[in-house]
């Protein structure tokens, strides 16, 4: 027997109606700006027959970067999860390392890929953040560092995290992968902690295809990442040290040369995707779409709601099936934590005990297509459903009980 009024059938795709979006929308759009700027760059690339190796736009791309972040040294690389694992080699990590959990997994494999163990610490569930005193709580005589993450380009607690690796003497390394762009006390988060890792993954707020850096205020932490980031490579055929191959190549760096000249505008355009979503999902009980801080600069890259099911009477996996039905490619990040995830879940059986926070998270957060994946009328379109759905949670979750259950 239908529950539901005959007109949320009609509008729901999940139950019948037709979806609405033909093609399916995601969250990490890649942002492609200067198209016509970039397409220069690459014919001057194959033109020189520079395609690797610090070329000119990779060095260009570094001294912009640096400029903008106001840091000393913005050592390039080819991807997010080497820059991380360089900088930990580099600052000489090793035995545990406290992680936040609630976070991608490159953040914890970074570590476990070279032999160190992540130690899983909570977040603060207000922050998303590592909880500075649970950091304390979570250090060892075999802890050697700390990777605070600044998820969604909300930094960290970063001066009382920077108190705790001062007391403890560890190193400090943030993983800024989500928050270029991002201030912490009205200055640049890069320059921050031993050093800092960004990532230009397609998704990324700033995108170079695949790409990333380690920032660092620290001459020599960069001189040894340069040459770890090139086999070890000081001049021709001189080794000096362990390396393996990190670089960023030149059609990357073009890009994100590309990408950088516009980055304000781009800022602007997340910032108002953002407030329009917030604005239109406002005094809707059981949701909340997190803040950035008003006095710092964001990115506002993520649009993150968080979902009270106790409040709304439906679950956020039920929220996702229907957004997805509709063509709204939703996400759980960063569902189920990666203490659930091989190799690291054997050892976290317990974890309620430990990371109650980031329990709690993995079942409520959701993000939102945001930046420049969607227009006006799209977050307008987006929001209305994700109203309707939650203002007749109880309801629809009840009918697709049902429905579960004929099927
Ligand atoms: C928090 C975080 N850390 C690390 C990474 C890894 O970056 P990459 O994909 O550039 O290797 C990502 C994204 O992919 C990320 O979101």
């Amino acid at each position: 027997m239908a529950l539901l009024s005959e007109d949320l059938y009609s509008k729901l795709a999940i139950l019948g109606g037709d979806p609405l979006f033909k093609s399916p929308i995601h969250v990490g759009r890649p942002t492609i700006r200067n198209r016509e700027q970039f397409l220069i760059r690459v014919n001057e690339i194959l033109n020189r027959g520079w395609l690797t190796n610090n070329g000119p736009y990779v060095q260009e791309f570094e001294r912009k970067a640096a400029d903008y972040l106001d840091v000393r040294n913005f050592v390039a690389m080819c991807n997010g999860t080497t820059a991380l694992e360089i900088a930990i080699r580099a600052l000489g990590m090793h035995g545990e390392v406290v992680v936040p959990s609630f976070t991608f997994v490159a953040t914890a494999h970074a570590l476990q890929w070279q032999g160190i163990k992540p130690v899983f610490c909570d977040i603060d569930p207000r922050t998303h953040n590592l909880d500075p005193n649970e950091v304390r709580r979570r250090l060892s005589t075999r802890t050697t560092g700390i990777i605070g993450v600044h998820l969604w380009g909300r930094p960290c607690a970063i001066e009382e995290l920077s108190q705790v690796a001062l007391d403890h003497n560890q190193r400090l390394l943030f993983d800024a992968s989500h928050a270029f762009g991002s201030s912490y006390r009205g200055r640049r988060v890069g320059g921050f902690g031993d050093a800092e890792v960004f990532s230009f993954h397609a998704t990324k707020f700033l995108n170079t295809f695949e790409g990333g850096a380690v920032v660092t205020n620290n001459d020599d932490l960069a001189a040894a990442m340069r040459l770890m980031r090139n086999f070890g490579f000081s001049g021709f055929d001189n080794v000096v040290s362990l390396g393996i191959n990190g670089k960023m190549s030149e059609v990357e760096a073009a890009m994100g040369l590309s990408n950088l000249a516009d980055i304000d505008a781009v800022i602007e355009q997340n910032r108002d995707t953002y407030c329009r979503y917030r604005a239109a999902l406002t005094g809707i009980p059981g949701l909340e779409v997190i803040a950035y801080d008003d006095n710092e600069d964001s990115n506002f890259q993520y649009v993150v709601c968080e979902i009270d099911s106790e409040a709304t009477g439906i679950l956020r996996d039920d929220i996702v099936e229907i957004l997805h039905a509709e063509g709204v490619m939703a996400r759980r990040y960063f569902y189920p934590g990666v203490h659930r995830m091989a190799p690291y879940r054997a050892e976290y059986s317990d974890s309620s005990r430990h990371l109650p926070g980031t329990e709690q998270l993995c079942q409520r957060v959701l993000c939102l297509p945001g930046g420049t994946a969607v227009d006006a009328t799209e977050v307008d379109q987006i929001s209305e459903i994700v109203r309707m759905v939650l203002r007749n949670g109880r309801t629809i979750s009840n009918e697709l009980r049902a429905l579960r259950h004929e099927g």
